[in-house]
């Protein structure tokens, strides 16, 4: 899988001054410059376009109309991020051509990718658990639909399963896979979401983003605690939390 990540440079071949050395790795843009452009006016509009595309749904309803409130009120000075904004974001500044993302449900993060990058390749991981936090739970063929009301034009795939037994087994499928962006929002248990995040993170391409989402949902405490042991408490990964509104999000740029 070939890609063209924005903000990856080898700079030895870049750089113009003949340098023999290479002494950093090649990402030119940790989570500290891509969460700048996280808060900006065309992240909320951007998301509140991709939403108004999609079929109506009582939790997407309910963020779209938080963002438009936040913003209205506070104007450029709100901050407010959460997984859909951080994924609008990050696809757009990365230029991402490659998604996988663990915990689906009816579309609604995947099309802030699908939406941004409409040739993107993707792959889709879930259960499809039935009434999944009291909520529907609509299946592959709903989501494949919403994707193409956004004007999706990618190779999507949707692989149906226990993520801890459907990615290993993908993986082991496709040995060179790797990916510009990835998504652990599936399993909350503290292990399962633990095993999700050290499964997917050899995969992610240097220099493309992880994000994990409810890192301060009241009701799985203990996610920033599972995001911070295996992620972002690595060396070779520069990672952002916010923490501030909502039930919080998480990205990691992989730095070598
Ligand atoms: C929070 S929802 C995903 C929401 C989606 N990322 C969004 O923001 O629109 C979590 C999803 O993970 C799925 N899920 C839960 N445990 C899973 C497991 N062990 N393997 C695969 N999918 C799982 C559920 O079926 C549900 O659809």
């Amino acid at each position: 899988m070939s890609s063209q990540l924005r903000f990856y440079k080898d700079v030895v071949t870049a750089n113009a001054h003949g340098q023999s050395a290479k002494w950093y790795p090649p990402v030119l843009a940790g989570a500290q410059t891509l969460s700048r452009s996280l808060f900006d006016a065309s992240v909320y509009r951007g998301c509140a376009d991709i939403f108004g595309k999609l079929s109506p749904d009582e939790y997407a309803d309910f963020i779209a109309g938080f963002i438009a409130t936040g913003v209205e009120t506070h104007g450029k000075h709100w901050r407010y991020a959460d997984i859909c904004t951080a994924l609008f974001s990050l696809s757009r500044s990365l230029c991402v051509d490659s998604y996988l993302e663990i915990g689906v449900r009816r579309g609604r993060s995947m099309s802030m990718v699908a939406g941004t990058r409409p040739q993107a390749n993707i792959v889709g991981f879930d259960l499809w658990l039935d009434n999944y936090a009291g909520l529907e739970n609509p299946g592959p063929d709903f989501v494949r639909q919403e994707m193409e009301r956004l004007g999706y034009k990618g190779a999507l795939e949707f692989i149906s399963g226990n993520s801890h037994e459907t990615v290993p087994a993908y993986f082991g499928q496709h040995p060179e896979a790797t990916f510009d962006l990835i998504t652990v929002d599936g399993d909350h248990s503290p292990e399962g979401a633990m095993t999700d995040l050290l499964t997917v993170l050899p995969r992610l391409r240097i220099g493309g983003a992880i994000v994990f989402d409810d890192i301060v949902h009241p009701q799985h405490t203990y996610l920033k605690d599972v995001w911070r042991r295996s992620v972002s408490s690595k060396t070779n990964f520069s990672s952002y939390e916010f923490t501030d509104l909502g039930y919080g999000v998480a990205f990691a740029i992989r730095r070598s």
